[in-house]
């Protein structure tokens, strides 16, 4: 079989390429190679075939149980830190059954509650924040959601050990960012301790303590004949059955409740910081974004900002430009199919770059501009935008996030009067697996703007 084109230098030199800066190494080879190439990042790993082109993003994405699949085994990055029962490192009857019970959660009344969760956090997270003095964006918008997904994942949860989960989490995800991190979980030689220097084992020690904190919990929970009112995530997971009957175990439990946290968080963390920053950025936008905001008056339903067409396009353009997830995870052709013009061979490993179609010229003209005006003068088809990817892995917590995005944004854009205190240019860097700012963005508090009463709880979203 002949793979499409790609670069030839040794597969170290395109794997330390692929750790250090993938966006550009992507957008690189998709210059010299085009719409479908090949990348050989490891010589023990079969070669990893990238596509942009939105029809072959589709041929992939809805044939990902049948011609292809989608199989976890190859997302074993993920395995340290999510374990082996993780919706995202099983496959096939598995992934599917745990997608069934991972999945109501996220659908339909459930995210009513939600509502109130995201505006409650936001207030007290943005309160915190002092007229005047600088403040890290990523950082506050991290304490947002890591306390939102913590609420939606536990309940009520708060004292001494639910702060304790939380800093473990918000630790062991800033180690976990560094590329020196990534450059581990690639290299699994690595993953051990070298004398004095004990990255591995620090974070390997952080991460137990959390899974500690964790199992206490489901633990007590079991105990617990009062449970079941609850409407918690965890409290969910352990009602559900399977089709024969079988709850899943704490084991199960637990790499699941560690995958919502991480997947949770992380990334609307890192949109949310970006979206802050275009809103800042470019002042038109921040002006259109307020009249449309204030034009609500009192009214802020979340039913109502949810919907609201220039706040979307501004959460939509936020990840197209520079999606958090800049790829899809990686699917496997099972039998013979024809790609892009290639005859590819069953086990031939395929990537949807998210990043290089929402790059494309022939879709998004200027692609490098900040334009949230394009979604609401076109509609783009689900591979033409995919920010959360698509087919048997579309991400399940798409509509939670979109929520968080718009509420949180809502909230803090219609309380405060921000700037930026560095009105330079940022640009998109690996952060762990997935991506976030090449340097923090620092904002600032200049005045309150005249308080409206909060987002309101009670509609359906
Ligand atoms: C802006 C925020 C987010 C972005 C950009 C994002 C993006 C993605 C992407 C690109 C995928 C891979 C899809 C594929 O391969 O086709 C994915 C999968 C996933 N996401 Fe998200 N995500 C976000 C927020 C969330 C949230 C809030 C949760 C949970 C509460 C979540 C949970 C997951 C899970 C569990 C998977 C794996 C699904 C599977 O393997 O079946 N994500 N996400």
């Amino acid at each position: 079989m002949k793979f499409p084109n790609g670069p030839q230098t040794p597969a170290v030199v395109q794997m330390l390429r692929w750790i250090a800066n993938p966006m550009s190494f992507m957008e690189a080879c998709a210059k010299s190679y085009g719409e479908i190439f090949t990348l050989r990042v490891d010589k023990n790993l079969p070669p990893l075939v990238i596509v942009s082109n939105p029809q072959a993003q589709q041929q992939i994405l809805t044939n990902d149980t049948k011609e292809l699949e989608a199989p976890g085994d190859l997302n074993d990055v993920f395995e340290p830190l999510l374990g082996k029962h993780s919706v995202i490192t099983i496959s096939g009857a598995e992934h599917q059954r745990q997608r069934q019970l991972l999945m109501p959660p996220f659908h339909g009344e459930r995210m009513r509650n939600y509502s109130e969760v995201i505006t409650d956090v936001t207030k007290q997270v943005i309160s915190q924040y002092q007229i005047g003095k600088p403040f890290n964006i990523r950082s506050a918008t991290q304490a947002i959601t890591l306390r939102v997904i913590m609420q939606a994942v536990f309940g009520l949860y708060e004292g001494p050990r639910a702060e304790k989960l939380q800093h473990f989490l918000g630790d062991l995800l800033e180690r976990t960012s560094s590329r020196l991190s990534v450059a581990l979980l690639y290299f699994p030689a690595l993953q051990r301790d070298f004398g004095p220097i004990n990255f591995w084992g620090n974070q390997m020690r952080l991460q137990q303590e959390a899974d500690e904190l964790i199992y206490l919990e489901i633990r007590e929970r079991r105990e617990q004949p009062d449970s079941s009112g609850r409407t918690d995530i965890l409290s969910l997971l352990m009602a559900a059955r399977d089709e024969a009957g079988q709850p899943m175990t704490d084991e199960e439990l637990r790499d699941e409740l560690m995958t919502l946290l991480v997947a949770g968080h992380e990334t609307t963390a890192t949109a949310l910081a970006w979206a802050l920053y275009w809103i800042h950025k470019i002042p038109s936008v921040r002006q259109k974004l307020l009249q449309e905001l204030d034009s609500l008056g009192d009214n802020l339903d979340p039913s109502i900002v949810f919907k609201l067409p220039y706040l979307n396009a501004v959460c939509s353009e936020t990840l197209r430009i520079y999606p958090v997830g800049m790829l899809t995870f990686p699917r496997k052709v099972r039998t013979p199919i024809s790609l892009g013009g290639y005859e590819l061979e069953p086990g031939t490993v395929i990537i949807g770059s998210i990043y290089l179609t929402h790059h494309r010229e022939d879709i998004y003209p200027e692609p490098k501009q900040f334009k949230p005006e394009r979604f609401l003068e076109r509609q783009f088809s689900a591979y033409e935008y995919l920010p959360f990817g698509g087919g048997a892995r579309r991400c399940i917590g798409l509509a939670f996030a979109q929520l968080e995005m718009k509420l949180a944004l809502a909230q803090i854009l219609s309380s405060k009067e921000l700037q930026l205190v560095n009105k330079g240019e940022v640009r998109p860097k690996r952060r762990g697996l997935v991506t976030g700012p090449d340097r923090p963005i620092e904002m600032v508090v200049t005045s309150q703007r005249q308080v409206k009463p909060s987002i309101l709880q009670t509609t359906t979203v």
